[in-house]
């Protein structure tokens, strides 16, 4: 199974074995991660904003229109931001490393 690490605002770790196939919304949520995705990932909060290790982001699946308008209006938005609903876990990403932001925009509120 690949393993994603989720780094806390506060820098704690959590290595987290998971199934591929899985998105990185849903690990968090089955691990206790406190990533919101207020909308459970159709593309309309922002709440589950991402912040990808610099030398993973690439190696993610390239970013949709939709995803990117989205992630516009996420809070703390950085160069390698995206949104956990939609970036799935597959083997080829063992090892991800993302950060959790520090806060975020809730667009359905
Ligand atoms: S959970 Fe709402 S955009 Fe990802």
């Amino acid at each position: 199974m690949p393993r994603v690490t989720f780094v806390n605002p506060d820098g704690t770790r959590r290595d987290i074995d998971a199934p591929a196939g899985l998105s990185l919304l849903e690990i968090a949520h089955r691990h206790g991660i406190d990533l919101e995705g207020a909308c459970e990932g159709s593309l309309a909060c922002s709440t589950c904003h991402l912040i990808v290790d610099p030398g993973w982001f690439d190696k993610l699946e390239e970013i949709q229109e939709d995803e990117e308008d989205m992630l516009d209006l996420a809070f703390g938005l950085t160069r390698t931001s995206r949104l956990g609903c939609q970036i799935i876990l597959s083997e080829a990403l063992d090892g991800l490393v993302v950060s959790l932001p520090e806060g975020s925009n809730n667009m359905m509120l």
